[in-house]
């Protein structure tokens, strides 16, 4: 249970001074304010934020239906705000989005090295089905590719048994 009501709201142009310094606060990669803009005008794009009951900013999420997955693209909760169950909450909305589009499953990549939030998503049903080698700059750093089946009634057709080149069967 959250002390503070939390709520979720579409990403605006005027969230984006405040995002790209959680950024540069949160990744050693951080992406640009270009990559939000642009991430704001993708067609199928769900882009939020999560704001406190004081009306500040603490996390938010960007993602993509692509065909019949919802794709992660980045998810942030800032320091001071963690393990709150924001990030859940975040990954839930997204996860009921794609679910509403009509999508089978959850995919996204993650540094091996993030602990914590491998952690977030193996707890939450993500499962490993590849590696991209050397996917990460700065610093460089092997991908884990994880997906969530979301809709199973197509189960027969995708699989998460992980193939010898690390693809999906
Ligand atoms: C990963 C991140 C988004 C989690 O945000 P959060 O709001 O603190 O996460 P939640 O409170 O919703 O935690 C959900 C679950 O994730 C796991 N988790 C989160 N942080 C963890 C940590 N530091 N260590 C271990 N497990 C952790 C736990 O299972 C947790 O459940 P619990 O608190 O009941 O044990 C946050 O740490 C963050 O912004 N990290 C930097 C950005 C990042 O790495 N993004 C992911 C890129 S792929």
């Amino acid at each position: 249970m959250m002390a503070h009501p939390i709520t979720i709201r579409p990403m605006t142009r005027a969230d984006l001074d405040w995002i790209e310094a959680q950024e540069r606060l949160v990744f050693t990669d951080p992406w640009p304010k270009s990559a939000f803009k642009e991430s704001l005008g993708f067609g199928g794009g769900l882009n939020v934020v999560a704001v406190n009951g004081d009306g500040q900013l603490c996390g938010y999420l960007c993602a993509q239906v692509v065909a019949d997955e919802i794709q992660i693209h980045n998810i942030a909760v800032t320091p001071s705000m963690r393990r709150r169950g924001i990030a859940r909450y975040l990954m839930d909305y997204a996860e009921e989005h794609g679910l509403e589009k009509g999508v089978a499953c959850a995919v996204l990549e993650v540094r091996i090295t993030n602990k914590s939030a491998i952690t977030m998503y193996t707890d939450r049903g993500y499962q490993s089905i590849g590696r991209r080698r050397g996917y990460y700059r700065r610093p460089l750093c092997d991908a884990l590719v994880l997906m969530k089946i979301l809709d199973d009634s197509d189960s027969g057709d995708r699989q998460m048994a992980e193939t010898s080149d690390g693809m999906v069967s």
